[in-house]
């Protein structure tokens, strides 16, 4: 049995538009191809967990619409154990409305419905389910006192707390300290900093320092096509991302966040474990989707045994 890994997340339908460009304010453009794809950044991240070899079990809500019991199933079908995964009959499903532009990068606004549902009192039910796991994996499109409340019941029980900080959320000091691996990209840090940082190696390298100060762990930032910056109190250093040929981003930094949990979870260090996060997060990109991208074990090993080029 690989990795334990306790997902609680959000689990939302994602309505996807391609588009030549991102509208402006005020402007209506002809899109194409439109698609409904299984999304929501904690069933992304359950969904990649269990495809890379974790054993996984999700704690999250679906509204009381045809939605629901289709993203159930999918969390199923790749092997998760979503009986945690509950019905709240008085909420829509979450949805994200995404455009994908011709470059393959996305724009984003999720309306969070059931996903607020995921309550701290329901949590506190939970503890064999915190007892029994290596890492407690979260993100932050659930209420801010159900991500505390899970972060603490984690830590009483000495499970490792890694948090993907997407979508962009300010956290409290408090909280930031009893992160064991903390992960943003340039918009997350900005929002955990409250000032701009740039996806370059100079102010993720900075940004990554300011939030170690502030008593994560250690952290591992998100540069996208510039790779990853990993930090401990030990120091800081880029990992360069791999060479190929971009699809749709949509989902490729869960499939990095999930990677990185279930390295962890089976023991290796910081360094391994991104290493195998970009393999995850390069595959992902490759194809159309959140869910339907996220690559297996075999995808990532074989990957990783025949890298194609980095990009310094
Ligand atoms: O990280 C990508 C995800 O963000 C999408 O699947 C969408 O549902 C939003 O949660």
């Amino acid at each position: 049995m690989g990795a334990k890994i306790l997902v609680v997340g959000s689990i939302n339908m994602d309505l996807v538009v391609r588009a030549q460009r991102f509208p402006v304010a005020g402007e209506t453009l002809r899109g194409e191809g439109f698609k409904v794809v299984p999304g929501g950044k904690g069933s992304n991240q359950a969904v990649a967990a269990s495809r890379l070899g974790g054993s996984v079990k999700m704690v999250g809500r679906v509204g009381a619409d045809t939605f629901g019991p289709t993203l159930r199933k999918t969390l199923e079908d790749a092997g998760v154990d979503a009986t945690e995964v509950k019905a709240d009959p008085n909420a829509a499903t979450g949805v994200a409305f995404i455009i994908l532009d011709a470059s393959g990068q996305n724009s984003i606004i999720i309306a969070q419905g059931a996903n607020l549902s995921v309550r701290p009192e329901d949590l506190r039910t939970l503890e064999p389910l915190f007892e029994k796991s290596d890492v407690l994996l979260l993100q932050l499109e659930i209420p801010m006192e159900s991500v505390e409340a899970a972060v603490k019941m984690a830590k009483e029980k000495d499970v490792k707390v890694v948090v993907d900080a997407g979508p962009p959320t300010p956290l409290s000091d408090e909280l930031i300290k009893q992160i064991d691996v903390l992960s943003p990209n340039e918009t997350e840090a900005s929002a955990l900093l409250g000032r701009e940082v740039a996806a370059t190696a100079q102010d993720a390298k900075k940004a990554c320092k300011e939030l170690l100060a502030k008593g994560a762990g250690s952290v591992v930032f998100k540069l996208g096509e510039r790779g990853c910056m990993i930090a401990t109190e030990k120091g800081t250093e880029r990992l360069p991302s791999y060479i190929v040929d971009v699809v749709d981003t949509t989902g490729a930094g869960d499939a990095f966040t999930a990677a990185l949990a279930v390295a962890l979870g089976e023991g290796k260090d910081l360094k391994e474990a991104s290493a195998f996060a970009s393999a995850a997060g390069a595959l992902a990109v490759t194809k159309f989707g959140a869910q339907p991208s996220m690559p297996s074990r075999a995808d990532a090993d074989k990957f990783l045994a025949n890298p194609p080029k980095t990009r310094d």
